[in-house]
């Protein structure tokens, strides 16, 4: 690679700059995995510093095409790419994506302890594609495609993941020394979860003080903890033998 890295380590390295430009550096057909959780095109205002600013790439789909069809010259013939989107916008993602040659194989339900105030619903949960380059082998035995959230701690990152949801997805389906690449990496989750679990990993990210902020996280001599999600039964989401049972109402006085 050309460009000097922001933060290397056994096998873990981190790019600051704009995906576009630095995916272009790697090997084409290199990479095992990709798992990445880019600006959801919805304008999301961020709390870094008080500021309120924009998360990079929130308002403008220019980038979608470019980034996933450089992903998909990165990865390995028969290789698989998870990623994030904004359900808001998620003809914009499916349409680059199956213009690029990745078919939906796929689609995963991130559930969160915490819900938004909401507007039409109370929002409690984050979808993800599970996208094929052409054939690669399915993992056995197949995962559930729900991934339970424990929460975050002080959050680093305003759409920072869950470090034990991440950590699943990698252990899932790529195996030691592969090298995974996110290249919207944020705080870094990927990178921890990677390093944390021995495989090898790529990020790429546009701000700095998120570069900052992974470079922190693993330089860190320990692991983070991860908290364990909780049992299912506390997660206030439908329960069909709850929700479908008959209600019975008291006798009319
Ligand atoms: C949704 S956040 C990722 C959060 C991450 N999953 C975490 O756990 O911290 C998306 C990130 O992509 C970065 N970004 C936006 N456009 C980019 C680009 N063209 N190249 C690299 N990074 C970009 C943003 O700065 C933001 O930090």
């Amino acid at each position: 690679m050309a460009s000097a890295p922001y933060y290397q380590h056994r096998g873990i390295s981190l790019y600051h700059g704009d995906c576009r430009e630095i995916l272009p550096e790697v090997q084409s057909g290199s990479l095992d995995f990709a798992l990445t959780d880019p600006p959801y095109l919805v304008s999301y205002q961020g709390r870094w510093d008080h500021k309120r600013q924009e998360i990079l790439g929130d308002s403008d789909p220019t980038w979608v095409g470019p980034a996933f069809a450089e992903l998909w010259r990165v990865l390995k013939q028969n290789a698989l790419c998870l990623s994030f989107y904004g359900w808001p916008n998620a003809e914009i993602f499916l349409h680059a994506w199956k213009q690029t040659g990745f078919r939906p194989v796929s689609h995963f339900a991130l559930l969160k302890t915490r819900m938004g105030l909401g507007y039409f619903s109370r929002s409690q949960h984050e979808t993800a594609y599970l996208l094929a380059k052409n054939h690669p082998p399915k993992p056995a035995p197949a995962p559930s495609d729900v991934l339970v959230s424990a929460g975050v701690g002080p959050p680093l990152h305003p759409n920072e993941k869950p470090l034990g949801a991440i950590s699943r997805l990698i252990s899932d389906y790529t195996a030691v020394d592969d090298c995974i690449v996110d290249p919207f990496a944020g705080s870094g989750t990927t990178l921890v979860a990677a390093r944390n679990l021995g495989r090898r990993a790529i990020g790429i990210e546009i701000e700095e003080a998120c570069c900052e902020t992974t470079a922190m996280r693993l330089s860190q001599q320990h692991f983070e903890f991860q908290k364990s999600p909780p049992p299912p039964e506390q997660l206030s989401v439908f329960d069909p033998r709850r929700d479908q049972q008959p209600t019975t109402r008291p006798p009319k006085a």
